[in-house]
């Protein structure tokens, strides 16, 4: 007799666990899964330690440390030009995926209908699946993973309740313009659509280009669960801090489900991000450059190879387009890179619900310069 029932039965264990895996066995360079290989500022791991030395060890608040939420409101009026009342409409949450869970938990209601845009980040499908919704997936466009407005007007429904959208954008790299926020902000209005912004790279954009943030457009701001990961701005992914931005009715029922989550986020995490914001406030400012620096001394070292880039305006991830070299399956291919000459990336097929034969693989550049160069020299052997 079986003693559980999978909700999730098509689920296995993630490609990210599996490639940083495989890269373990092999010894080889890991460029797969996306988390820096160097340290976090020195002044925020001191704040860290302070923080957990001078008693910050209890629950903090559901919603948040006071102290951090007003940093939070602080920083997106100075980056963002957007306000926000951190009392009613910010809520720390323990690393975005969770914000993102309890959003769509929160919002989507049995038989709701969600479009999703592929590729995507792979927590969307299971949370709306969860949450007994159904995710409907549109596939950006073709080379330019620009999104393909004619095809989500018309998977739209009348149970469509939300949008997920991404930008700057996991695998890919694009950045989303002021105009596509502009079309989406109709639509939304139009079809009475929440939207859930994944804004997690909001720091990470390049070549003089500026995020834009579905915060800084009324019509969205209205109808949007916007979120944002210490985790990528502060090169600590394994702290797994975030927040989510709402206004105060979406809010209240965010709260309602991430209560029963995971209650609160970690306290020490919180009030040491507080303290760095308040002495370091222009820090995320800083971030574009030091991250286009590291892309730019990859990109330049892979010149001779026989790989066409794509371009990377945002994230720390370059896709490489390997159909002049192989025709293999991505899949395959990642694996077998993995294995000898010994380098990880993720094949980007799987990011998606119908994979388009791409042969794109998807390399993360935040690592330090020597494992940059050791790689890109790997890959113009092949
Ligand atoms: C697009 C996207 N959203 C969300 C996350 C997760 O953020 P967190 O670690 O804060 O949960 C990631 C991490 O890789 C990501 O790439």
């Amino acid at each position: 007799m079986t003693l559980i029932k999978s909700k999730l039965p098509t689920t296995g264990t993630t490609i990210f666990t599996r490639m940083s895996a495989l890269a373990a066995q092999y010894d080889a360079l890991n460029l797969s899964q996306g988390y820096p290989d160097f340290d976090p500022p020195q002044a925020l791991l001191e704040a860290m330690s302070r923080a957990i030395k001078e008693g910050n060890n209890q629950y903090a608040p559901m919603a948040g440390l006071p102290a951090l939420r007003e940093q939070l409101a602080g920083q997106l009026a100075l980056h963002r030009n957007v306000n926000c009342n951190p009392d009613t409409e910010i809520t720390i949450v323990p690393g975005a995926t969770e914000g993102i869970y309890c959003s769509i938990m929160a919002s989507v209601h049995s038989g709701d209908e969600v479009i999703v845009l592929d590729p995507c980040y792979d927590s969307y499908a299971p949370a709306i699946h969860m949450a007994g919704g159904r995710a409907i997936h549109v596939a950006l466009q073709g080379d330019s993973f620009a999104p393909d407005w004619a095809a989500i007007e018309a998977a739209l429904s009348p149970r469509s309740r939300m949008i997920v959208i991404n930008s700057p954008h996991n695998p890919t790299g694009t950045t989303w313009s002021e105009a596509d926020l502009q079309t989406l902000e109709k639509l939304a209005q139009q079809h009475n659509l929440l939207v859930c912004s994944d804004e997690v790279y909001e720091h990470l954009v390049y070549d003089g280009q500026q995020h834009h943030s579905v915060l800084q457009r009324p019509g969205l701001r209205e109808r949007a669960f916007a979120h944002f990961s210490f985790g990528k701005t502060f090169s600590v992914t394994g702290w797994k801090t975030g927040y989510c931005v709402a206004p105060p009715a979406l809010t209240a029922e965010l709260r309602k489900v991430h209560q029963f989550v995971a209650f609160v986020a970690v306290t020490p995490v919180q009030q040491a991000i507080a303290d760095f914001l308040t002495s370091d406030p222009g820090y995320p400012a800083t971030l574009a450059d030091t991250y286009q620096r590291r892309r730019d001394l990859f990109c330049h070292a892979l010149e001779p190879s026989r790989f066409t880039l794509r371009p990377s305006q945002g994230t720390y991830f370059q896709l490489l387009d390997y159909s002049a070299i192989s025709d293999l399956p991505d899949r395959q291919l990642s694996e077998e890179w993995t294995r000898s000459p010994g380098i990880a990336s993720i094949p980007v097929s799987v990011f998606y619900q119908r994979a388009p034969r791409q042969g794109l693989l998807r390399f993360c550049f935040a690592k330090r310069d020597e494992v940059l160069l050791e790689a890109a020299e790997m890959l113009c052997k092949i």
